[in-house]
């Protein structure tokens, strides 16, 4: 079925984790608006400078610009099929941009939760290191690499850690989560698009849930 899948869950809640497992194992891609921004710390422009900031700040990316890039990603022939959409829409505006999106490209869309009590989310994120060459994503705490600081696939590459994974920046991504991006699971309820997983506990397991609903 062509269809486009979208995450929904506070920081750190394991969307980018379990959208990746199913982009390797289902081949489904995934479409991260975070990591197409922070892509774009590469380019000396006064957009992607502007876009370094805004994320730096914890607040969200104008809804345009946003919706610009994730238009542009999803016409390319890998998304023909359906696709993966991690950490978008996060605003009602953006919600109503994907209706339209979705009706040019001929798609339903399946909005899932992913549920993490708030407790645990400081801890994931203070403690999350990802890879710059493949994006792998570990955690000093749950998923600790082979090597410490060092990519298991790119042993000679050191992890990252993102300069809004500090607490004080956690503290406003969280904010925002509850005033902009909570209410569309509302939104994608009363369509009965809407479906949700656990997502404490073991990875695959998680998954083991995920993949019965797509
Ligand atoms: P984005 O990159 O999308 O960040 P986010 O939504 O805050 O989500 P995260 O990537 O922090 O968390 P995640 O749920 O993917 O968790 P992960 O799998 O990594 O956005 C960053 C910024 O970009 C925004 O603040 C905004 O400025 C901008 N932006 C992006 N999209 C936008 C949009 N649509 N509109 C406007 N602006 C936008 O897991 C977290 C950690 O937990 C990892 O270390 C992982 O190993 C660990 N973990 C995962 N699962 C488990 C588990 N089951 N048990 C224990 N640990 C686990």
């Amino acid at each position: 079925m062509r269809r486009i899948i979208v995450f929904i869950g506070a920081p750190g809640a394991g969307k980018g984790t379990q959208a990746r497992l199913l982009q390797e194992r289902a081949g489904i891609p995934q479409i991260s608006t975070g990591d197409m921004f922070r892509e774009m710390k590469t380019l000396d422009t006064p957009l992607a400078r502007e876009v370094q900031e805004i994320m730096a700040s914890g607040k969200l990316v104008s809804d345009d610009v946003t919706y610009r890039i994730v238009k542009e990603r999803t016409s390319r022939d890998d998304c023909r099929d359906g696709y993966i959409l991690d950490g978008y829409p996060r605003t009602s505006a953006q919600a109503e941009q994907l209706e339209e999106l979705s009706k040019e490209q001929g798609m339903d869309v399946l909005a899932i939760e992913v549920d993490v009590p708030r407790g645990e989310l400081m801890k994931r994120l203070t403690g999350r290191r990802s890879c710059p060459e493949c994006g792998e994503i570990y955690n000093v705490y749950f998923k600790p690499p082979k090597k410490e600081g060092f990519c298991d696939l790119h042993p000679e590459v050191e992890l990252q850690h993102r300069s809004d994974d500090r607490e004080d920046k956690v503290a406003t991504r969280l904010e925002v989560y509850d005033e902009q991006t909570k209410p569309l699971l509302e939104y994608y309820a009363s369509s009965g698009r809407l479906e949700k997983i656990d997502g404490t506990g073991d990875v695959e397991a998680i998954y083991a849930g995920l993949s019965k609903l797509v």
